[in-house]
């Protein structure tokens, strides 16, 4: 990161920038999501999705899950930390991940970045159409 982006941001986004959890690419995910946004970047997020018995009913939970994008800092985090946030969640927790709580848990995410913030919450979505589309084709 630079000193202006070290200015810029806050102490959450510089942490999670400077040292991205779940960075790089998945070996045979079980799904994949890309995301664009207006300023021409992208990231990928790729995922596990198992399944397991809960009271007997079988749930699907994201047992892994990794990013890559080409991004700015406030990309890298973000997707970082949807990675993070969805670890060991069910598929339908993972659905209701918004923006505005990526964007409380950031912290100062610059009116300007915000769109950083959107297209790492659209790439999760994808990833998520990706595995439902995956399994109508199965069936
Ligand atoms: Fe393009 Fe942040 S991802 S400006």
């Amino acid at each position: 990161m630079t000193f202006i982006e070290k200015e810029m941001y806050g102490s959450r986004i510089v942490e999670y920038a400077s040292k991205p959890r779940n960075r790089g690419v998945m070996k045979k995910p079980d799904a994949v999501g890309v995301g664009g946004g207006p300023c021409g970047d992208m990231i990928e997020i790729y995922l596990k999705i198992k399944k397991k018995k809960v009271r007997g009913a079988e749930i699907e939970y994201i047992r892994d899950a990794k990013f890559e994008t080409m991004g700015c800092a406030v990309a890298v985090a973000a997707a970082s930390l949807v990675t993070e946030e969805i670890k060991g969640k069910t598929v339908k927790e993972a659905e209701t991940l918004e923006v505005e709580k990526l964007k409380k848990i950031l912290g100062s995410v610059p009116l300007v970045k915000e769109h950083c913030c959107e297209m790492a919450i659209n790439t999760l979505k994808n990833a998520l159409i990706f595995w439902e589309n995956k399994k109508k084709e199965k069936q």
